[in-house]
């Protein structure tokens, strides 16, 4: 896992660089109505504030946010001249500048959201891509998506409902994404956008979970448990319950770790029988485990892939003949390279996968 992801990572930025056609790689795609809490999920996750939320359409464009582990400062210190910073983040768009503030990130992602689609909530399916780097993440890939919305505000066309759901549809139908679907508690699952689209893209359920967000925003004398039960709606890879930050928690500025720590009173109080089965750490690290099945699943097939792709450039390499020092030459040298470490890892992994008994919570960080 650990020495998997990176290069997945790294390889993605690779064929993005020279423009080949992208290996679908597995990510995280969160999906739901406009507030349902999406953004909140993510940044629980992520353990750091740093995403615009709040009420209305904030999220306006997809945000692929690609998480970096790396060793901690101090041990950095020791060893590299790299970034004096604990944890900090970069923008594709503006490559040379580091941000270990994590407000100016959520800033420059507001100030690149305001480029892509302007200032009066018109949306753009340009995504914004953005890493973290930090000790105390998984090396994962998430994305973002604006909620799903029926009726035009602002600058949005009079299509809007259709503009976005093709955007979330792009990315859902990856068939290595996992489909984060996020519903709140307080409406009606039957009803759930988030469910419905997943449903049109994994009929079978096989990659997608639930999330119950707002348990807490419940009317009185109800509760989510025969929800959370999966007796009303069955989910194949589960459905977990989670309390987020409410606006006020927000305007308050209450940190992520207080929001976890009465997110498990809550759970305590409310679903004793639930409380190991609930709450946004029981989901990073479900998420952990479905990540490690499903990089297993795609091993073979991604190998035949990149096995395909490196014949190919080998063979267009040899048409180049000399000298290389054509500059394509030399990034289709750099890809091939690439690749073939690239299968090694593959194996190396799928090596490792079978002789490991696989333990979601193990790598988690958090
Ligand atoms: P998104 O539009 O789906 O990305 O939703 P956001 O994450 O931006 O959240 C929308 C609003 O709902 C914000 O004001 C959040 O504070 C609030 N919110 C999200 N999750 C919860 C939750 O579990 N409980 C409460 N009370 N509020 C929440
Ligand atoms: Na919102
Ligand atoms: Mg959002």
């Amino acid at each position: 896992m650990e020495t998997l992801i990176p290069t997945i990572n790294r390889l993605q930025e690779v064929f993005l660089t020279v423009g080949a056609e992208v290996i679908q790689l597995p990510q995280i795609v969160v999906v739901g109505s406009q507030s349902s809490g999406k953004s909140s999920v993510l940044e629980s996750l992520v353990g750091r504030d740093f995403l615009p939320r709040g009420s209305g359409i904030v999220t306006r464009r997809p945000l692929v946010l690609q998480l970096v582990n790396v060793a901690p400062l101090e041990e950095r210190l020791k060893t590299e001249n790299g970034v004096k910073a604990e944890e900090w983040g970069t923008f594709l768009h503006c490559k040379n500048q580091i941000f270990s503030d994590f407000q100016e990130i959520r800033r420059e992602i507001e100030a690149e959201t305001h480029r892509g689609s302007g200032d009066n909530k018109g949306i753009s399916p340009e995504p914004i891509y953005v890493k973290i780097f930090s000790p105390k993440v998984l090396n994962l890939t998430l994305v973002d998506l604006p909620g799903i919305t029926k009726v035009p505000v602002g600058d949005q066309p009079e299509d809007i409902e259709t503009q976005v759901q093709e955007m979330i549809l792009s990315f859902i139908s990856n068939p290595n994404s996992l489909i984060l679907a996020v519903s709140p508690a307080n409406s009606d699952l039957a009803t759930s956008d988030a469910l419905k689209l997943a449903r049109e893209v994994d009929p079978d359920g096989r990659r997608t979970l639930l999330v119950v967000s707002k348990l807490d925003l419940m009317d009185a004398g109800t509760d989510a448990l025969e929800v959370l039960l999966g007796r009303v709606i069955p989910v194949r890879l589960g459905i977990i319950g989670v309390v987020n930050r409410s606006q006020h928690d927000i305007n308050t500025q209450k940190s992520l770790s207080d929001s976890v720590k009465d997110e498990q009173v809550f759970l305590q109080r409310h679903y004793p029988s639930l409380v190991s089965r609930a709450g946004s750490r029981y989901l990073a690290k479900t998420l952990s485990r479905l990540l490690m099945h499903h990089i297993r699943d795609c091993l073979p097939d991604l190998k035949t892939r990149v096995t395909v792709l490196t014949a190919q450039f080998q063979a267009r390499l040899k048409s180049y003949g000399q000298p290389v020092e054509d500059h394509s030459a030399t990034l289709l040298q750099i890809v091939t390279k690439f690749a073939s470490d690239y299968c090694n890892t593959i194996e190396g992994t799928a090596r490792y996968i079978q002789t490991t008994e696989l333990c979601g919570g193990a790598r988690m960080c958090y």
